[in-house]
């Protein structure tokens, strides 16, 4: 699949994006900071006919579902369908007009995993009606538009991180964004390591209030320091940030710290030093958990049977929190054999159903 250029104006286009993993740099993008995510194989795939008129059909083949809408009146029903009209609804807002189209949807993205599956959705839709409908749309602008179909229709005040990955990011690589400037450059993957994805079997919706209390304790927290953004933060505000009222100084300690990992992060993959990312990703996850309070007691148990599994260097929580996945570096090699020991240990322990969702199990 991919974005040819084969679609006429009537023809049948299928189009797919990939769900992402977030390496490091953890809920920095809605504060203007740094991440790091990489694709995942797992994508989801559309295939897009369009029809005349102002009417959208959709199937889901994951939720047996269909669902039905107008164009130009777009309503949220609290269900998949949302981000398809999420994606139209921003296009319409945007001046780009459209007509009605059948679309249907597969998908292997788990949902409520911390790996992205809505942007992928978005991603996949967009990038079909603009084949499909000989839209300009440039890479950033798609990314933006994917992000408004969150933040203004679907209700999730998410940053940009997983519709740029879902769009740009590769497998081989790591995407360095700046979040703010929207600059990238891709850093390619240790090839003396396996990247290990687990599934806690704990589900989250980043829909749900826990993710927007976050942003908006983030949002106050620079108010109250006074900067416009907490990107803006050097290690010379640190005894300001713990001025703060509780939790709202521990939510900018995260961001700053974060921030700064991510940077070391490029460094250390750049010189495929593994020990030095690994202790990156185990401070990276006790700031997730202790001062941005978003990992589960799963998680954590999760997190830390990896962490003293022999053939890993390093894991930590991915994604907006509140349960998902697990992202980890193992010894090359040695990723299925390690992922379905710490998989196992953590179901005994647990009583959860985990999932070894990379390396795939196709
Ligand atoms: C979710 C959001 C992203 C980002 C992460 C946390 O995936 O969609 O924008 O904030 O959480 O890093």
């Amino acid at each position: 699949m991919g974005a040819g250029n084969d679609a006429g104006p009537h023809s049948v286009v299928r189009r797919a994006a990939p769900g992402r993993v977030n390496l490091i740099g953890e809920h920095t993008d809605y504060n203007g900071g740094f991440v790091l995510p990489t694709a995942i194989p797992q994508q989801t795939a559309v295939v897009l006919t369009p029809r005349t008129g102002k009417t959208v059909t959709a199937q889901s083949a994951n939720a047996n579902q269909v669902g039905e809408f107008i164009l130009g009146d777009e309503q949220p029903r609290g269900d998949w369908l949302d981000y398809v009209q999420g994606v139209t609804w921003a296009l319409g807002h945007n001046g780009f007009e459209l007509q009605g189209f059948d679309l249907s949807v597969s998908s292997d993205v788990p949902l409520g995993a911390g790996l992205s599956s809505s942007a992928a959705l978005e991603v996949a839709v967009l990038r079909a009606i603009r084949d499909a409908f000989g839209l300009a749309l440039d890479d950033l602008t798609l990314a933006r538009l994917g992000q408004s179909a969150e933040n203004d229709f679907v209700g999730a005040r998410c940053g940009i991180m997983d519709q740029m990955a879902a769009n740009l990011a590769d497998g081989s690589t790591a995407l360095f964004l700046d979040t703010r400037s929207l600059e990238f450059r891709r850093v390619p993957l240790p090839a003396d390591a396996d990247l290990v994805v687990i599934h806690s079997g704990v589900s989250h919706d980043i829909s749900a209030g826990d993710y927007n209390t976050r942003r908006a304790e983030c949002e106050e927290a620079a108010r109250q320091l006074g900067v416009p953004q907490l990107r803006d933060l050097t290690d010379a505000d640190l005894r300001r940030i713990e001025q703060l009222p509780d939790p709202l100084g521990r939510r900018a300690r995260h961001v700053l710290t974060e921030d700064a990992r991510v940077l070391e992060a490029v460094v250390a993959l750049e010189r495929s030093d593994l020990n030095r990312l690994g202790e990156l990703f185990g401070a990276s996850h006790a700031s997730m958990r202790d001062d941005f309070e978003v990992s589960t007691t799963d998680v954590d148990l999760l997190v830390e049977l990896a962490q003293d599994d022999e053939d890993v260097y390093g894991a930590r929580m991915t994604g907006g929190g509140f349960g998902g996945s697990v992202v980890i570096f193992a010894r090359q090699g040695r990723g299925r054999v390690a992922g379905d020991r710490i998989a196992q240990a953590y179901a005994t322990r647990s009583g959860r159903i985990p999932t070894l969702l990379v390396p795939p199990n196709f």
